[in-house]
C-alpha cells in the first residue's frame, strides 16, 4: 500500500483540464466542452484539486481562474492508444449504441491501463488521509479499484458523463469484466439519468454476476451506490447574461443580419457521430424540398467546432457535413445553412439562443447534453422552442420538449415543423414548463448533490447494508428509452 504522501482532502481527476498547453509566451489557453463547463464552477467552489492531461509529457501544478490545476505528464507514446484509440475509438462509439462501429485493439487497450494507473498513482500521492477523490468519465474507468487497491483509507466517486450501454451491446468489449471491476472500485457511482443507473445495475448484475438491488451493487463485502445525478448548467449566471440590455440588442441584430427572417432554427454542439447532424440536416433538406420552409424566410444556424480531429473518421465526419450544408446552399440559397464551425463562449451563445424560434438538440445518443438546458434557462421571457431526441438524456427531464425519433428523418422534419409552427401560447406554455425543471436545479447544486451522496455512501465504510430485495425483472429490465410522446 503507498503511504498517504499527500494533503489534498479534494482530488477532482478528469482527462481534460480546463487548460491546454501550447507553448510560447502565452503558453496556456483555456478549453472547452461539457465535462469542463460542468467541472468548473465545482471545482472553484470547492477549492478541490482538479488533476488532468494539458496536452504534455510534463507533470506542473497551477493556478489560474481562482481553479488550482495539477497537470499529470503522459506519455507521447502513450496518449495516441489510451485517448484517441481505447477511450474514444472503442469506448465512446460502444458506450454510444455503436453510432459509429467501434474499434478494438489490444495495443489501445495496454496504453489505457498504463495511463489509469498514472492517473491513479498520481493521486495517491497528492491525498491526505481520508481525502475524497471524484473520478469522472470513460477515460478513467480504472482508476477507482486501482485507488482502493493502494489507498483503502480514500473515499472513491465516479461519474460517467456519457450513457451506460445495455448488456447486449456492453458484452463485445473483450475487457468488459475488468472494466466493471475499476469502476466499481468507488464507494459511489453517479451517472446522468434514471435509466443509465438502471443499465449499470443491469451490467453488474449480468456481466459480473454481482448481487444488485435497485440503488447499489455488493461486491466483496461492500456496498457501491449506483444513482442519477442530473448535470445542469450555470441557470443564475445564464440567466444574467440574457437579462442584459447589450445581450437583447446583439439578438436582434443577428436577426437582422440574418435578413430578419419569419424563423431561426439553431443547433450548437462540438462535431461528432453521436449529434446526428446529418440526419437533422437531411430532415431540413426535407422540408425545404417540400416547400414547407422556404429560405430566406426561415434559416438554420448550424455552430459546429471542430474536435478530435486527430481521429480519421472525424476528419471524415467534418467533410461529410460541410458537403451536406453545401449541397443545401447550393439548392436552396447561400443563405440557408449558416455554417460556424469555431467555438462560442457562453456570451456569444445566449444573444444566438434569445435570436433563435427553434433549438434543434437532435443527438442520436447523449448522455445528458447541456446545451438544450442551456437554451431553456436563457428564455427567460419564456418564448423559444426545443425539439429534443428521445435519446438524450435531457429527455427524462425535458418532457415538455419537442421529443422526437432523430434516426427517423420525416418524425424529425416534422418535429422541426411543428415547432415553428406551433401557436405562440403552446409554445410558450412548453417553455415555462421545461424553465420549472431547470431552473430548479443548477450546476453547483449537482456538485453538491455528488459530494454530499459520496459522503453518506462511504460513511457505512466496514458495514454491509444488507441489500434490498431484487426488483421484480420487468423493473429491472425496464427500456432505458425514455416513451416516445
Ligand atoms: O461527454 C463526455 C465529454 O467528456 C464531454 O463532457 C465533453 O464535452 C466531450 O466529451 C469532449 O471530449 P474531449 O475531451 O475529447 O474534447
Amino acid at each position: 500500500m503507498v503511504a498517504a504522501g499527500g494533503r489534498e482532502q479534494l482530488v477532482v481527476l478528469a482527462n481534460r483540464l480546463p487548460v491546454e498547453r501550447v507553448g510560447g509566451a502565452s503558453p496556456w489557453r483555456s478549453t472547452t466542452g461539457g465535462l469542463v463547463t460542468l467541472l468548473q464552477p465545482v471545482a472553484r467552489e470547492t477549492r478541490a484539486l482538479w488533476v488532468g492531461y494539458a496536452g504534455t509529457s510534463i507533470s506542473s501544478t497551477l493556478d489560474r481562474n481562482g481553479l488550482r490545476l495539477h497537470v499529470v505528464g503522459l506519455p507521447d507514446v502513450d496518449f495516441p492508444g489510451y485517448y484517441e484509440g481505447y477511450a474514444n475509438s472503442t469506448i465512446w462509439p460502444l458506450y454510444h449504441d455503436n453510432v459509429s462501429p467501434p474499434a478494438f485493439r489490444a495495443d489501445w487497450w495496454e496504453a489505457y491501463v498504463r495511463v489509469n494507473e498514472r492517473f491513479a498513482g498520481t493521486a495517491t500521492a497528492l491525498a491526505g488521509p481520508g481525502a475524497r477523490i471524484w473520478v469522472n468519465d470513460y477515460h478513467l474507468q480504472l482508476v477507482p479499484d486501482l485507488l482502493r487497491g493502494r489507498r483503502p483509507d480514500l473515499r472513491i466517486g465516479f461519474f460517467l458523463h456519457i450513457p451506460v450501454p445495455e448488456p447486449e451491446v456492453f458484452r463485445r468489449l473483450p475487457q468488459r469484466e475488468q472494466i466493471l471491476h475499476g469502476i466499481c472500485g468507488a464507494d459511489l457511482v453517479g451517472v446522468q439519468c434514471a435509466s443509465s443507473a438502471r443499465a449499470f445495475l443491469r451490467l453488474a448484475r449480468r456481466v459480473l454476476d454481482l448481487d444488485v438491488d435497485d440503488g447499489g451493487i455488493l461486491v466483496g463485502g461492500r456496498r457501491v451506490r449506483v444513482a442519477p445525478f442530473p448535470a445542469s448548467v450555470e441557470v443564475a449566471r445564464i440567466e444574467a447574461t440574457a437579462n442584459r440590455v447589450d445581450v437583447r440588442a446583439r439578438a436582434a441584430k443577428i436577426r437582422e443580419a440574418l435578413g430578419r427572417p419569419e424563423s431561426v432554427i439553431l443547433a450548437v454542439e462540438r462535431l461528432d457521430h453521436t449529434k446526428g447532424i446529418v440526419q437533422r440536416l437531411q430532415a431540413y433538406q426535407w422540408l425545404l424540398s417540400q416547400g414547407r420552409l422556404r429560405p430566406p424566410r426561415t434559416v438554420m444556424i448550424q455552430v459546429l467546432p471542430p474536435s478530435r480531429q486527430t481521429i480519421r473518421g472525424y476528419r471524415v465526419l467534418r467533410r461529410t457535413v460541410g458537403a451536406y450544408i453545401n449541397a443545401i446552399n447550393r439548392q436552396f440559397g447561400p443563405g440557408a445553412v449558416r455554417y460556424w464551425d469555431r467555438v462560442f463562449s457562453l456570451d456569444e451563445l445566449v444573444p444566438l439562443y434569445l435570436a433563435a424560434d427553434v433549438m434543434a438538440v437532435t443527438p442520436l445518443r447523449d448522455g445528458m447534453n447541456l446545451v438544450a438546458k442551456e437554451y431553456v434557462a436563457a428564455h427567460v421571457d419564456g418564448h423559444g422552442a426545443l425539439v429534443l431526441s428521445e435519446f438524450a438524456g435531457a429527455a427524462e427531464e425535458l418532457h415538455e420538449a419537442y421529443l422526437v425519433n432523430p434516426f427517423d428523418v420525416e418524425a424529425l422534419g416534422g418535429a422541426l415543423w411543428r415547432a415553428v409552427g406551433a401557436d405562440p401560447w403552446e409554445r410558450s406554455a412548453r417553455m415555462r414548463a421545461m424553465r420549472t425543471t431547470v431552473c430548479g436545479s443548477s450546476v453547483l447544486r449537482w456538485g453538491r448533490d455528488f459530494l454530499a451522496a459520496l459522503a453518506a455512501a462511504s460513511r457505512t465504510d466496514g458495514v454491509v447494508p444488507a441489500l434490498e430485495p431484487a426488483p421484480p425483472a420487468s423493473d429491472a429490465l425496464a427500456s432505458s428509452r425514455p416513451a416516445p410522446r
